[in-house]
């Protein structure tokens, strides 16, 4: 079917008044600009800094469900080759947030603390490709922790790991 003829340039400066609020028969009752009150942008601070004892709580859990069995971090497991180091998970996680691969994989978290719990939970999401030993394989990181690890946990650690390397 045909459209009725249309000039595109009426159409133009139509969207403009209607965009700058001059035209009174654009549906909409018009608001002037200064009505709209700017939300702040979210800040990269936004997130309360964890307590001590929350990064212990983490520390331990890490320990505890094995983490340490394939991730290098100093001072508790220095000799892990299957996996990539955390010693620096802050920038990792941010640099992998960044990269065009991860947002070409399957992965959707938008937020660091997103990405952590993501790794954690669905390891298959996004394979990261650089291990100590050559590339990482996917499918090394087991994929049953969201069955084992409680949700306080969960945070625990997530809360640990993002302050590696901060
Ligand atoms: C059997 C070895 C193994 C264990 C145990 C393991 N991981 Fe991993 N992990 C890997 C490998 C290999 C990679 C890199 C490949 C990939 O991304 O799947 C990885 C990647 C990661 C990444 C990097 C981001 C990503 O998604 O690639 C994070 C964060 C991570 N693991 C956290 C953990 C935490 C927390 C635990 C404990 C709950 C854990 N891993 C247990 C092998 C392991």
């Amino acid at each position: 079917m045909q459209l009725p003829s249309f000039s595109p340039s009426k159409a133009v400066i139509v969207a403009t008044l209607c965009a700058v609020g001059l035209l009174a028969a654009c549906g909409a009752p018009s608001i002037p600009p200064t009505a709209t009150p700017t939300p702040p942008p979210p800040t990269a601070t936004s997130e309360p800094t964890p307590r001590p004892e929350v990064i212990a709580a983490g520390k331990a859990a890490f320990v505890r469900i094995g983490c340490v069995a394939c991730h290098e971090v100093k001072g508790l497991s220095d000799q892990a080759l299957a996996a990539p180091s955390l010693d620096h998970a802050y920038q990792l996680v941010n640099d992998i947030l960044k990269s065009p691969e991860y947002r070409k994989s399957g992965g959707k978290a938008k937020t660091p603390r997103e990405f952590v719990i993501e790794s954690i939970m669905q390891p298959d999401a996004y394979t990261y490709p650089t291990c100590p030993q050559g590339p990482c394989v996917k499918g090394t990181m087991p994929t049953n922790y969201k069955d084992i690890i409680r949700p306080d946990e969960l945070n625990a650690l997530v809360d640990y790991i993002l302050s590696l390397g901060r």
